[in-house]
């Protein structure tokens, strides 16, 4: 059986992060509420227990705290800052406040160099963030690092396999960060290890196996990377019994519907059915300029196709969908409500529970890069693998105003200029999105001895992490310049192209 390591989040903003780091280590790692109960905590049988960071204090009333029974159960405990302030008070050592507290880079003096700081030297660079501080040891421990200002920066008790770091191992600012948590996991927790992508693909495919015996599973692809990815994977386990559905909504850009078509029909065939739907989903939008009567329309049109077609297959009890770690665990924090929420959005198409399938998320404990690689691994081009995010309501949401055929088919010719011209630029790589937005304006040009009176276009070029917050992408002169000079010889109806220059927030990175 694998290592487990359960993250204990205690609502720090670095959890997700320390998951990672356990994971890039080769082991298994899964956040877990703070309160979980033993028996939860069993029933997933971990092999070591790490307690996150965390914005409370352990001097204050009310604060989050661990169930008492899973201290005594002697699973090798990592505690970073809140973690270790809460393992030290419960054990019965003193934790004060600060006077002024620690933020930022530190070095610390290693004193003990037997476990989680083997072999890494007797001075370290780490990063602090934290008020309060533990002035008192509890029995058994012993200090194994410390600063000028914080002389417990790392303390720990070998017989009981618990450790406690004032600092944040998770972040890249602690640069030797990850062979701590190593040595914890390998010299400590004696973790085996092994957990890689291929590992989790043959596990991943015996699940799949066993849960759906011979029923059907449908899934509905998008053309973006987490369903396709997704249906890879369902296909590599169950093969034809798997029908993939992609409603083509006439939104897609050039070539995206016949590209999906190609990809899944001759370099990585699987059952695949593509419904035209184009004219439904447009005469459905006609006449329709506010944003959020589109999405409406979008979603609900997209949800009767899907019926339609689903009740056309038989014994179709499973539902396959691209849902991700952080989609799963955004609702789930220290105070918060239980993990198991999905927000319907991020679920393809947005289909609603009702609509009465037993769900198979196989990337639900992944994050969005361990995906890509999967998908990699299961043999996807990168093509298709590192493309952009792409909104479910496709081109509908960049055109502002109403969605009309001629307007789609001038969103189409600038955005595949934006395309060509943005992906020769050496910093693609680091590109969120970028793409044209067809502005419901139009100004006065003059082309040759011409006078024009035609539409603008808008680029948006940005660069983020999750999507949630972003920037704008300071392209190159050149780089502008030939979109702009190309966009406006090149399509007909526009005479001007403007760059959105604002952040989200406070604006957002789509339009509408
Ligand atoms: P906003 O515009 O909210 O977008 O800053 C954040 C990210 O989400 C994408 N986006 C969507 N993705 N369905 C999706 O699957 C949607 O309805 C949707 N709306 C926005 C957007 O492209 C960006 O990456």
């Amino acid at each position: 059986m694998r290592d487990l390591v359960a993250v204990f989040d205690f609502g720090s903003q670095y959890a997700q992060l320390i998951v990672r780091r356990v994971r890039e280590l080769g082991v298994y790692a899964e956040i877990v509420r703070h309160d979980i109960s033993k028996s939860d905590l069993m029933g997933i049988f971990p092999c070591a227990l790490v307690f996150s960071g965390g914005p409370s204090s352990v001097l204050a009333p009310g604060h989050p705290e661990v169930d008492p029974e899973i201290m005594e159960l002697n699973i090798p405990t990592f505690g970073i800052c809140y973690g270790m302030q809460l393992v030290a008070r419960f054990l019965g050592g003193k934790v004060e406040k600060g006077n002024s507290g620690e933020y930022g880079p530190a070095s610390i003096e290693v004193v003990g160099a037997q476990s989680i700081f083997y072999g890494l030297g007797p001075c370290l660079d780490v990063w602090m963030s934290h008020g309060d501080h533990v002035v008192g040891l509890p029995e058994g421990f012993h200090i194994l690092a410390g600063t000028a200002s914080c002389p417990m920066a790392a303390i720990g008790n070998d017989e009981k396999k618990f450790y406690g770091v004032q600092f944040h191992p998770e972040v890249v600012h602690t640069p030797k960060g990850k062979d701590i948590l190593g040595n914890f996991l390998y010299r400590v927790a004696q973790c085996k290890g092994g957990w890689t992508m291929s590992a989790f693909i043959e596990e991943c495919t015996r699940d799949i196996r066993n849960r759906v015996g011979d029923s059907t599973v449908i899934c509905a692809l998008s053309g973006g990377v987490d369903s396709a990815v997704t249906a890879a994977m369902v296909n590599r386990a169950i093969g034809t019994q798997m029908q993939s559905i992609f409603v083509d909504n006439g939104l897609m850009r050039t070539a995206e519907v016949n590209e999906i078509r190609s990809l899944f029909s001759s370099s990585y065939p699987l059952n695949l059915t593509v419904v035209d739907a184009c004219d439904r989903f447009l005469h459905n939008l006609k006449g329709i300029t506010d944003p959020e009567e589109k999405r409406k329309i979008i979603g609900e049109t997209f949800i009767q196709v899907f019926r339609e077609e689903a009740k056309r297959l038989e014994n179709a009890r499973f539902l396959a969908q691209g849902t991700l770690y952080p989609d799963v665990i955004e609702s789930s924090s220290a105070h918060g409500g239980p993990s198991s929420t999905i927000k319907s959005h991020h679920n393809v198409g947005g289909l609603p529970d009702e609509i009465g399938f037993e769900l198979i998320e196989p990337f639900r404990y992944l994050f969005k890069d361990e995906v890509r690689l999967l998908g990699r691994e299961l043999g996807l081009p990168d093509k298709l693998v590192f493309r952009q995010p792409f909104p479910g309501p496709g081109l509908a949401i960049r055109i502002l105003g109403e969605v009309t055929s001629e307007n789609l088919a001038v969103l189409r010719k600038a955005d595949i200029i934006v395309q060509e011209e943005v992906k020769k630029h050496d910093g693609y790589r680091d590109i969120w999105q970028s793409f044209a937005v067809l502005l419901p304006v139009k100004s006065v040009g003059v082309m040759g001895d011409e006078r024009t009176y035609a539409n603008v276009v808008a680029l948006r070029v940005v660069t983020s992490v999750d999507g949630m917050t972003a920037d704008w992408v300071k392209l190159p002169y050149e780089v502008l310049g030939r979109i702009s000079s190309r966009i406006i010889n090149e399509v007909k109806g526009v005479n001007r192209v403007v760059y959105d220059i604002s952040s989200k927030p406070p604006s957002t990175i789509e339009w509408e």
